[in-house]
């Protein structure tokens, strides 16, 4: 399927949740943050309902983001479900970590390809201050229990979200790159972006942000379908339906993105 510059779309990013277990300072307020109503957000059937039909339209890549995608009960059971879509050929999950110790097999035997943990710093202090609170040692386990429960081999690389932050420093820099080295993880470097002022870059080792080839488009955890996270329009596919709600995504999706007013990270999923 294709967008009205003719770009391929098929990659589709799902926010299961805007709640987060952290606080990192450049995704989420401390406090004072507005929530979805619970009997606002996409019920598993909804979100399955609009991903089968994405898929018959060329969907191929499918991630679930948040918010933390862990903190919804029973994620398992839908990733079970995505994964016995016929044409889903890559099914991926970014999370911070913090839950996976408990729940990595489970992810895995449900049927996950790969995962993408974001984590920003080596250093015990700064993590629990970027996170304002995490325990750097629960992602550290989280990323064992992943290898252990089969994420990392070949064709499910694990992939770890860094955030250059101002104050990210070269030594700090080089200790994840020697990390990564040696526990075999794809490092991939983000520039902080701010939605609101519009400012994005490129990722360094991954795909995002490189509007002349972007592929995604993403649904909100209320069902809102957005063509570019750098813009303010979505379109509710509860209102629309699947199929108008996708026809109108393709035909807006803009040529770059520009900025987004409206939303926040939490609820977009980054
Ligand atoms: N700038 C860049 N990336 C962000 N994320 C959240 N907030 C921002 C931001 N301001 C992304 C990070 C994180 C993922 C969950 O969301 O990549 O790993
Ligand atoms: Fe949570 Fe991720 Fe946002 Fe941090 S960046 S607050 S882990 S959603």
């Amino acid at each position: 399927m294709k967008d009205q510059f003719g770009r391929k779309i098929n990659y589709l990013r799902i926010s299961v949740t805007d709640r987060c277990n952290l606080r990192c300072v450049y995704c989420m307020p401390e406090e004072g943050i507005p929530l979805v109503l619970h009997s606002q957000m996409l019920t598993y059937e909804e979100i399955l309902d609009f991903t089968r039909y994405a898929v018959n339209r060329g969907i191929s890549k499918v991630r679930l983001t948040g918010g933390e995608p862990l903190v919804r009960k029973g994620i398992e059971t839908l990733i079970r479900s995505l994964a016995s879509i016929p044409g889903i050929r890559d099914l991926s999950m970014t999370t911070n970590g913090i839950l996976l110790p408990k729940i990595a097999g489970d992810l895995r035997q449900a049927g996950l390809h790969r995962l993408n943990i974001s984590l920003d710093t080596l250093d015990p202090e700064r993590y629990k201050a970027l996170t304002r609170g995490g325990e750097l040692g629960k992602v550290l386990e989280g990323i064992r229990d992943a290898k252990k429960a089969g994420f990392g081999g070949p064709g499910s690389p694990i992939k770890i979200n860094c955030v250059l932050m101002p104050e990210t420093g070269q030594e700090e820099l080089e200790k994840l790159r020697a990390f990564a080295r040696k526990e075999n993880l794809e490092l991939r470097l983000i520039h902080c972006m701010d939605l609101k002022k519009g400012f994005f870059t490129k990722v360094e080792g991954g795909e995002g942000g490189d509007c002349p080839h972007c592929n995604r488009i993403r649904l909100t955890s209320t069902g809102m379908l957005k063509p570019c996270l750098f813009n303010n329009i979505g379109y509710d596919i509860r209102v629309l339906g699947a199929e108008k709600a996708l026809d109108a995504t393709l035909q807006n999706k803009p040529a770059s993105g520009s900025s987004n007013t409206c939303d926040s990270f939490n609820y977009l999923g980054g």
